[in-house]
C-alpha cells in the first residue's frame, strides 16, 4: 500500500476504479488498483478454523488447505470462558496470517432463536449477553494478531429456511434487547474490522439494503467505523446497498457487473458521496490489513493449536447427567465403545465453515491408547451413510455391552440431519441411534451416552441411562478431549448455552409461522429460557446446566448498589470442596420485580467461570452495569432504567438459583411513555401462544402478508421451493441439486442428494449470479425469472 492516506488515494481514483473496488475481484479477494499500488486483500471463512480453498477449486467445501479445526461456536459457547475463546481467536489469527488471509469471516453471533436452526452449531447461545461476551473474546483474539474479524450475520439471521429472501418480522424491543444486543457490545468494545450484512430481510428490507440497520444503528448509534461486507451473494444491487451502508459486495462477479453501477453514478441515481464513503472504508481496510496478511510470518505451531483445540473441546463439554457417579470411569474398567461416530466422528458443521483438519483424534483410538487395547472393545451399531442398524449390528452391540463394565454409546446428528442451508423439521436423532441406546441400556445399566451434535435433540431414553455427556461438535481434537473427560483426566467444563426442550412441540417457535414470505418473531422477548422460565414449563435440561466431577460451595454472597443508584456489583466466595480440580460457573440473572412493561421472568446479565484446585477458594466479583436493568423504550427510542426493586438471582443454571436478594435502584427520573402492550406478553401462556393479533399490536403496524407468490408472479425473493407447483420450478430444483453436489464436491449418496435438494430449494434468483460463479449475470437471472414466470402463466391459462 503506498504511503498515502485513504482520503488522498480516493481523490486519485477514477469512477470506474471506485466502482470496481466496491465488489470483490473473485470469490475471496477484494479488487486491486495496480495503477495506484492498491493491493487486494483476501477474506476467508471462519469461524472455527481457516478455510482457504485450493486455487481453482471454486466454491468446493472440501478442497482447502489443512488448518486446525477448533470446536464450533456451539461448543465454545458452552465453555462460558471468554479468556479461552480469546486464545482460540489468537490461534485462528495466526493460522489466517499463515494463509495470507487478512479478514477471517467470523464470529457468528446470531441468537439460537429455535433449536432447529441449521446453523446453530455456528452460533454461541440463545442469550445475547453470553453470545456477545464470547463473540467479543473471539474478535479480540483474532484482531490481536493483526487479522481483521467479520462479525456476522447482521442481523436477525435465525433461520435457514428461505434464508436468501425471508423477511424477519421482529418487534423493536426484541430486536434491541436480544438480536441487536448480541452484536452491539462486540462492535462497541472490540471494533471488528468488518461486519457482515446478512442474507435475510429485516422488517421489510434486505439487510444489505437496510439503511436503518447499517447507517443509522450500526454506524450512527454504535459508532462503527469499519467496513460492511455483504454475505456472499447478499448484495444484489449495489446502487441500493452502497447508499444503505453496505460497502463491499462479495463475491465479485467480474468487471461487466460494474456497468450498471457506473451508469447509476452517471445518471445521479447513485450518490457520489455514498460511493466515496464506501470506497474510503474499503481503502482503510486494505491499508490496515494488507501487510498483516502478506508480511512473512512464523509458521503456526500446529501441535500447540491441536492441544488448544483439545483443551477448548473439554472446556465446552457438558456433563448433562451423572447418576451414581458413573463418570469418571473407574480405573481398570472394561469399556465397550459402541457407535460408528466413535471411530468416524462428527466434529464440525457442514457448509461454508467446513475446515479440512490437520489431524483427527477419535474417541475409540484415544480410549484404546489410554486404557490399553485389552480394556476396550467396540461395535459400530449403525452405518454412517443411512444411519440404520441391522439386527446383527444391534446384537453385536449388545454382546459387547454385556461383556464390559461400562458401555459408552456414541451417537448424534449426522450431517444430513444438520447443515448450513436448511433447518431441521424436528429434534429427533436418527431412529437407529435412539434404538441403539435403548438396546445397550437394556443389557448394561452402566451405559454412558456421548453426543456429537450441533444443537439440541430430543433424548427420549434420558431416564434410562445414568450418564449423558454433550460433546457438541468439538473440533478435530474432540475425540481425545472426550476420552480425557470420560477418564477424569480433564473435567467437563461446559454449561449449556441453550435450553434443551423436552420436545420440539414444547418450543414456542415450533408453533409460529416461518415462511413462505416472512418469519414472524411473535414470541418477542420470550426466546429460549426467557420463555420456558416465564411460563414455568419443564425442560429436559435448562440453560446454564452442567455438572462437575467436584463440588463447590458458595459463601459470603453480597450485593452492593453503586453510589449513583444504577449499577450493582455481586460478590461471593467460591470454594472447591471436592477432591478434584474443577471449574464452576457463577451465573447472575436479574428479575425485574416492578415493571411497567413486560419482561421475561429473568435474564442473564453476568457470569464468571472459576477454576479451582481441591480445597482452594476465590472471591468472585461480577459487575452489572445500568444496561443490565434497562429495557428499550420504543416511544423515546432509548434505554430506560425504571426506578424500583430488582431481584438479583445467583445460580448454576436458570433453574438452579442458589441465592437471591433485592436491590432498589433509583434509575431514570422521568416517567417514560409507553407502547401498547397486549396481554399475551404480560402473562405469556404455553396454551395460548402468541396470537397474530397481539403480535400486530406489539409491532405497531399491520403484519406483512405471509403468502406464497402465485405461479407466474415469482419475485427475486421467491425461493425455488415455492416454485414447485410448476414444471419449470421442479426442473430447476433438480438441476440445481445436481450442480450443488458437484460444486461442493461432496461424496454422492442418496441422503446427500436429498439434503442438497433441500439446500438448493432455499435459493432465490438473487443468488444465481453467485452460485453460478457469474456464468449467469444479473440480467441473466432476471431473464430466467421472467421465463419461469412466463411458462407458469402459460400453464395456468392452458385448460387441463
Ligand atoms: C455464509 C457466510 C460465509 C460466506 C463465505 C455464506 O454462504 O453465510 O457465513 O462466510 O458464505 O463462505
Amino acid at each position: 500500500m503506498p504511503d498515502t492516506t485513504p482520503a488522498e488515494l480516493l481523490a486519485q481514483l477514477t469512477d470506474a476504479e471506485k466502482v470496481s473496488l466496491t465488489a470483490g475481484a473473485d470469490s475471496w479477494t477484494t479488487s486491486a488498483v495496480e495503477r495506484l499500488g492498491i493491493p487486494a486483500v483476501r477474506l476467508g471463512d471462519g469461524p472455527h478454523g481457516v478455510r482457504k480453498p485450493h486455487d481453482g477449486s471454486g466454491m468446493s467445501m472440501f478442497a482447502s488447505h489443512p488448518a486446525t479445526c477448533f470446536p464450533t461456536a456451539a461448543a465454545l459457547g458452552s465453555s462460558w470462558d471468554p479468556a479461552l475463546v480469546r486464545r482460540v481467536g489468537e490461534a485462528l489469527g495466526r493460522e489466517a496470517a499463515g494463509h495470507g488471509i487478512a479478514v477471517l469471516l467470523g464470529p457468528g453471533v446470531n441468537l439460537k432463536r429455535t433449536p432447529v436452526g441449521g446453523r446453530n452449531f455456528e452460533y454461541f447461545s440463545e442469550d445475547p449477553h453470553l453470545s456477545a461476551r464470547m463473540g467479543a473474546a473471539w474478535v479480540s483474539g483474532v484482531q490481536s494478531t493483526g487479522i481483521g474479524a467479520s462479525l456476522k450475520h447482521f442481523a436477525a439471521n435465525n433461520t435457514e429456511q428461505r434464508r436468501y429472501g425471508i423477511d424477519a418480522v421482529v418487534d423493536e424491543r426484541a430486536l434491541r434487547e436480544l438480536y441487536l444486543a448480541s452484536f452491539e457490545s462486540v462492535v462497541i468494545e472490540e471494533r471488528p474490522a468488518t461486519v457482515m450484512a446478512a442474507y435475510n430481510q429485516l422488517n421489510g428490507s434486505h439487510c444489505t439494503e437496510n439503511g436503518r440497520l447499517l447507517n443509522e444503528v450500526l454506524r450512527g448509534e454504535w459508532g462503527f467505523e469499519g467496513l460492511v461486507v455483504s454475505d456472499w451473494g447478499a448484495a444484489w444491487d449495489r446502487t441500493l446497498s452502497i447508499p444503505a451502508g453496505n460497502d463491499l459486495a462479495m463475491p465479485g462477479l467480474g468487471v461487466r457487473d460494474d456497468r450498471y453501477v457506473l451508469d447509476a453514478l452517471r445518471a445521479g441515481t447513485l450518490s457520489r458521496e455514498a460511493l466515496d464513503a464506501s470506497v474510503e472504508r474499503i481503502l482503510a481496510l486494505v491499508e490496515r490489513h494488507a501487510d498483516a496478511a502478506t508480511a512473512p510470518v512464523d509458521p503456526p505451531d500446529l501441535d500447540a493449536h491441536h492441544r488448544l483445540a483439545r483443551e477448548a473441546s473439554a472446556a465446552g463439554t457438558v456433563l448433562l447427567k451423572n447418576d451414581d457417579e458413573t463418570l469418571p470411569l473407574r480405573p481398570g474398567s472394561r469399556v465397550a465403545v459402541i457407535g460408528a461416530f466413535a471411530s468416524d466422528p462428527r466434529f464440525q458443521g457442514a457448509g461454508s465453515s467446513h475446515v479440512v483438519p490437520t489431524r483427527v483424534d477419535t474417541l475409540l483410538s484415544s480410549l484404546t491408547s489410554m486404557l490399553g487395547p485389552d480394556a476396550v472393545t467396540s461395535a459400530p451399531g449403525y452405518d454412517l451413510t443411512h444411519h440404520e442398524s441391522t439386527p446383527a449390528q444391534l446384537a453385536e452391540a449388545q454382546a459387547a455391552a454385556r461383556a464390559a463394565d461400562v458401555a459408552v454409546v456414541v451417537i448424534g446428528l449426522p450431517e444430513v440431519f444438520e447443515t448450513e442451508g436448511v433447518d431441521r423439521t424436528h429434534l429427533r436423532l436418527p431412529d437407529s441411534h435412539d434404538r441403539l441406546v435403548e438396546a445397550v441400556a437394556a443389557v448394561n445399566p452402566n451405559t454412558v451416552v456421548v453426543l456429537q451434535n450441533g444443537s439440541p435433540a430430543e433424548l427420549p431414553w434420558r431416564q434410562k441411562v445414568p450418564a449423558i455427556v454433550e460433546g457438541y461438535l468439538g473440533g478435530q481434537a474432540s475425540g481425545s478431549a472426550m476420552a480425557e473427560v470420560l477418564l477424569g483426566e480433564a473435567e467437563p467444563g461446559g454449561r449449556l448455552a441453550e435450553t434443551f426442550p423436552r420436545t420440539y412441540a414444547a418450543h414456542p417457535v415450533s408453533r409460529l409461522p416461518n415462511g413462505p414470505a416472512t418469519a414472524e418473531y411473535r414470541e418477542s422477548l420470550y426466546v429460549g429460557y426467557r420463555y420456558f422460565d416465564s411460563v414455568g414449563a419443564e425442560v429436559a435440561f435448562p440453560f446454564g446446566h452442567g455438572l462437575s466431577y467436584t463440588s463447590f460451595v458458595w459463601s459470603d454472597v453480597a450485593v452492593a448498589v453503586s453510589p449513583g443508584g444504577d449499577e450493582v456489583s455481586v460478590q461471593l466466595v467460591v470454594t472447591n470442596t471436592g477432591s478434584r480440580a474443577g471449574s464452576d460457573v457463577v451465573q447472575v440473572y436479574v428479575h425485574d420485580v416492578e415493571s411497567s412493561v413486560f419482561r421475561p421472568e429473568q435474564e442473564l446479565r453476568g457470569f464468571a467461570k472459576v477454576s479451582l484446585e481441591p480445597g482452594a477458594d476465590t472471591r468472585v466479583s461480577i459487575r452489572l452495569p445500568r444496561r443490565a436493568f434497562s429495557y428499550w423504550n420504543t416511544v423515546s427510542q432509548g434505554w430506560v432504567l425504571e426506578p424500583g426493586l430488582f431481584e438479583i438471582r445467583v445460580g448454576r443454571s436458570s433453574r438452579d438459583i442458589l441465592w437471591q436478594g433485592g436491590v432498589e435502584l433509583s434509575g431514570d427520573a422521568a416517567e417514560p411513555l409507553r407502547h401498547d402492550e397486549p396481554a399475551a406478553y404480560r402473562i405469556p401462556s404455553q396454551a395460548l401462544g402468541f396470537p397474530a393479533a397481539d403480535f400486530e399490536r406489539l409491532l405497531g403496524r399491520p403484519l406483512p402478508p405471509n403468502v406464497a407468490a402465485l405461479p407466474g408472479s415469482y419475485t427475486l425473493d421467491t425461493a425455488v421451493r415455492d416454485m414447485q407447483q410448476t414444471v419449470a420450478g421442479r426442473l430447476l430444483q433438480r438441476y440445481l441439486a445436481r450442480q450443488a453436489v458437484k460444486t461442493i464436491g461432496a461424496p454422492a449418496s442418496a441422503p446427500v442428494d436429498a439434503v442438497a435438494g433441500e439446500v438448493v430449494a432455499q435459493l432465490t434468483f438473487r443468488m444465481f449470479p453467485t452460485v453460478s460463479e457469474a456464468a449467469v449475470g444479473r440480467r441473466g437471472a432476471l431473464r430466467l425469472l421472467a421465463l419461469v414466470n412466463r411458462l407458469a402463466r402459460l400453464r395456468r391459462r392452458r385448460p387441463r
